[in-house]
């Protein structure tokens, strides 16, 4: 399971406790004033996120905005310079993919990190090692494991004993994903699952991120295209030149109004009457 408890480490408690009892409650994930920098290059400034259980958040952004730099923070991949970082409302540090994982938090990343020679069943269980309860599998096991995680995911395969290379492009993300439930993610953080892909594999990827809102997990995913963030998302929040702009609700939020967010062009009035108090969500 993945509720093990990353202890802070100078176990000296946030001066300002976590937000919680909102009508949502406790976000799964919540991120506060997270800073990073490479460099003289300020990557992000003071960013605050959170996802909540069964919530989809959209992070866009131009291109440098900090939004993989972002991710990777949360991932453990780049630790943030400074920040407060909350599970389920208890101060973590995560300093390394191990600390995040350990944590319910699973990233796919772009190039999917699959093994093209190996089949479904034996992508999906490599790593089994950080595992205990899914090192104990034999084949069989992983074969009813893997048939029983596609069903929830809705993911439809010629067989679970095809190999990954014959695969399309969003079956192949269906496999990272289903990876991610099978090593009992909370959190999922996506980033451009369907930069890659088709119209009705991009379809098949929207398709899978709802069902990870409805098995209660919180996903975070990256995406530079409006169309899928307003179909799935719903928030999204906006990274400029590595701050935050605002977090939106989708359904009272115009993508006119997404893009000047993401320009930084003149429509500041209206963000901010639609995003209400600046601290969005
Ligand atoms: N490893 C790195 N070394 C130096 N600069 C980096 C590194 N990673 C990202 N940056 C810089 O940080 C900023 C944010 O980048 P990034 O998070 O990749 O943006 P995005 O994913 O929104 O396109 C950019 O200015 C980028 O050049
Ligand atoms: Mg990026």
């Amino acid at each position: 399971m993945a509720d093990s408890r990353i202890p802070t480490g100078d176990g000296v408690s946030p001066s300002v406790p976590p937000v919680n009892g909102g009508p949502k409650g406790t976000p799964l994930l919540q991120l506060r004033g997270v800073s990073k920098s490479f460099g003289a290059v300020q990557a992000l400034s003071n960013v605050d996120l959170e996802v909540h259980a069964g919530e989809v958040v959209g992070l866009v952004g131009d291109n440098g905005a900090g939004k993989s730099t972002l991710i990777k923070t949360i991932a453990g991949v780049g630790p943030a310079d400074t920040g407060e970082f909350f599970v389920e409302g208890q101060p973590v540090k995560i300093t390394s993919p191990q600390i995040s994982s350990r944590l319910g938090i699973e990233t796919v990343y772009q190039d999917l990190a699959l093994c093209d020679n190996l089949d479904v069943v034996a992508n999906l269980f490599l790593g089994r090692e950080e595992r205990e309860y899914l090192r104990s599998l034999n084949e069989t096991d992983m074969e009813k494991r893997t048939l029983q995680v596609l069903r929830t995911l809705d993911v439809k395969l010629p067989s679970v004993r095809t190999v990954v290379a014959s695969l399309s492009g969003g079956q192949r993300q269906s496999i990272a994903v289903a990876k991610t439930i099978l090593r009992n993610a909370k959190v999922v953080l996506l980033d451009e699952p369907t930069a890659a892909l088709g119209v009705a594999q991009t379809r098949q990827v929207l398709n899978l991120i709802r069902r990870l809102r409805e098995q209660g997990l919180g996903v975070i995913v990256i995406s530079h295209n409006l169309a899928d963030v307003f179909e799935v998302v719903d928030h999204v929040t906006v990274l400029r030149l590595g701050k935050k702009v605002g977090t939106f609700d989708i359904k009272s939020t115009t993508a006119e109004q997404i893009v000047a967010a993401i320009t930084g062009a003149e429509f500041g009035a209206i963000l901010q009457e639609t995003n209400g108090p600046s601290e969005g969500i």
